[in-house]
């Protein structure tokens, strides 16, 4: 297989995003624009990746830090063949160049694929028809080979009306390239210089230009402004509902679904509208996600019912559950198998076992709790004392009456009664009633309830 080499343009200012973050982290589906081009040269297995970025530099090195890329910077952005100027000296000359652009996040692997496989000895273009071309680079063809590619601004009238326009993709073998580099001058109407040129110099040298045609505009469609960022969101979310609708979920509606990350789906999942998937979410058989949930990073065994506006967040969930509605899971929570959590319930670092009932109004943080455990309305465990945070244990069939404050560290033996309202702040024992109320219950024969004051 051929060597390849691919470089990122990426030292755009991105003006029209009136941001004070540089334009290629700006996210699609979750992830920086610049993430998705990266992640499609990975798929194209290169020898080396090479980044050409300009404003905001640093920052967007620190955000891919973790990646093998080789950084080129490009101080002063003096056009696309300046761009490619500076990570020429980076190229290995035995390779093919891939050129990419940094804004382009829908960017497809496939037909990157072919435009290197057919650059081997030829300059390839990914090219696509735009009925309205104004600003692009336009194609010049003599038949089936390219001529040259005019920038709209150097354009004639004649040459403003081809249709057929540059992306701004294009694949070459790298002797050429470095070559040509070294040729382009700045003598246009815009001053710079511009990788474009490049198709006049292979024509020059006799090698042959061609254009693939992409019909999936969207896949080269760039980045510049706000509009352009919110519109391709869609583009990507309507994709990924289509591909969940393929496999077989259930979308109440297609529009209505945001997978920002992974989501993976059994049989038979339902899904209704207004949820968000974050990060790497796993879906069982089964399982049925109710409107308005915004669920990251979990994993949902078979069976399992989220009912609406409930919030999962770093948590494992087994089978056949029923959560919510309004229940929230915060990081480090795992629930067994047939439990219920109910709505205005928070759980942290909990650990829930079978068919344990936590219906309603609760905080449960850095807690153990066993099987068929019934905690009422309004348990609180006081897991934090203001400095360190400590752990409550309850244990099987343990029942905590309604309002009942546990202090951490604590530990609710086996089959256990709290009484309703109490304060615990020592271990209680298994299978007895443990009750801790601040005074008892007294009555007040005769009481009246006070009367509204009569003014005249
Ligand atoms: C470029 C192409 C044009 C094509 C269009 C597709 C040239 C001269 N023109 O035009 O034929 O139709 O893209 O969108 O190549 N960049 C740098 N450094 C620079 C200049 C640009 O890194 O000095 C990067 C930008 O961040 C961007 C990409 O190169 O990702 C394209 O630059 P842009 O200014 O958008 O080029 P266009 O004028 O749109
Ligand atoms: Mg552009």
């Amino acid at each position: 297989m051929v060597k390849l080499n691919i470089v990122i343009l990426a030292a755009g200012k991105g003006t029209r995003m009136h941001s004070d973050m540089p334009k290629v982290l700006h996210e699609v589906g979750g992830k920086p624009i610049l993430a998705h081009v990266i992640d499609c040269a990975k798929s194209l297995n290169p020898a080396k990746i090479i980044v050409v970025y300009g404003f905001g530099g640093n920052v967007v090195r620190e955000k891919f830090a973790h990646e093998d890329i080789t950084w080129v910077n490009q101080a002063e952005q003096l056009g696309t063949g300046h761009a490619v100027q500076q990570a020429a000296a980076y190229l290995d000359m035995d390779s093919l160049t891939l050129i990419l652009l940094g804004d382009v996040p829908l960017i497809d692997g496939q037909a990157c694929e072919k435009l290197i496989s057919s650059s081997s000895s030829k300059l390839a273009i990914l090219s696509f028809i735009k009925s309205e071309p104004t600003g692009y680079g336009r194609i010049v063809r003599n038949q089936s080979l390219v001529k040259a590619i005019v920038e709209h601004k150097d354009a004639t009238q004649e040459q403003r009306a081809i249709n057929e326009v540059n992306t701004g993709i294009m694949a070459m073998p790298t002797v050429h390239l470095i070559k040509w580099l070294t040729q382009i001058q700045n003598n246009n109407a815009q001053g710079e210089y511009y990788l474009t040129d490049i198709v006049a110099l292979a024509v020059q040298d006799g090698i042959d230009v061609v254009a693939e045609i992409t019909t999936d505009e969207w896949s080269v469609t760039g980045i510049n402004s706000k509009v352009d960022l919110a519109q391709i969101e869609r583009e990507l979310q309507k994709r990924i509902a289509q591909n969940l609708l393929q496999n077989g979920v259930t979308l109440k509606d297609l529009a209505r679904l945001d997978v920002r990350g992974h989501l993976s789906c059994g049989r038979d999942v339902e899904i209704d509208v207004n949820c968000v998937f974050e990060g790497n979410v796993t879906l069982g058989d089964n399982v049925k996600i109710a409107a308005n949930c915004v669920i990251r990073n979990a994993e949902i065994a078979a069976g399992t019912q989220i009912l609406p506006f409930t919030h999962i967040d770093d948590t494992k969930i087994g089978e056949n559950n029923r959560i919510g509605p309004y229940a929230r899971l915060r990081p480090g929570t795992s629930l067994a198998a047939d439990a219920h959590i109910g709505n205005f319930v928070e759980l942290k670092n909990a650990q829930v076992d079978i068919g344990s009932k936590i219906n309603h109004l609760s905080y449960i943080g850095d807690a153990t709790i066993g099987k068929n455990v019934n905690i009422g309305a309004g348990t609180i465990t006081c897991n934090y004392d203001g400095a360190n945070k400590f752990r409550t244990i309850i244990e099987d069939s343990a029942f905590i009456g309604s309002d009942t404050q546990l202090v951490a560290p604590v530990t609710i033996g086996k089959n256990a009664t709290i009484a309703a309202g109490s304060t615990i702040t020592k271990d209680a024992p298994a299978d007895a009633l443990t009750l801790c109320r601040a005074r008892e219950q007294k009555t007040i024969v005769g009481w009246k309830r006070p009367q509204k004051i009569r003014k005249n």
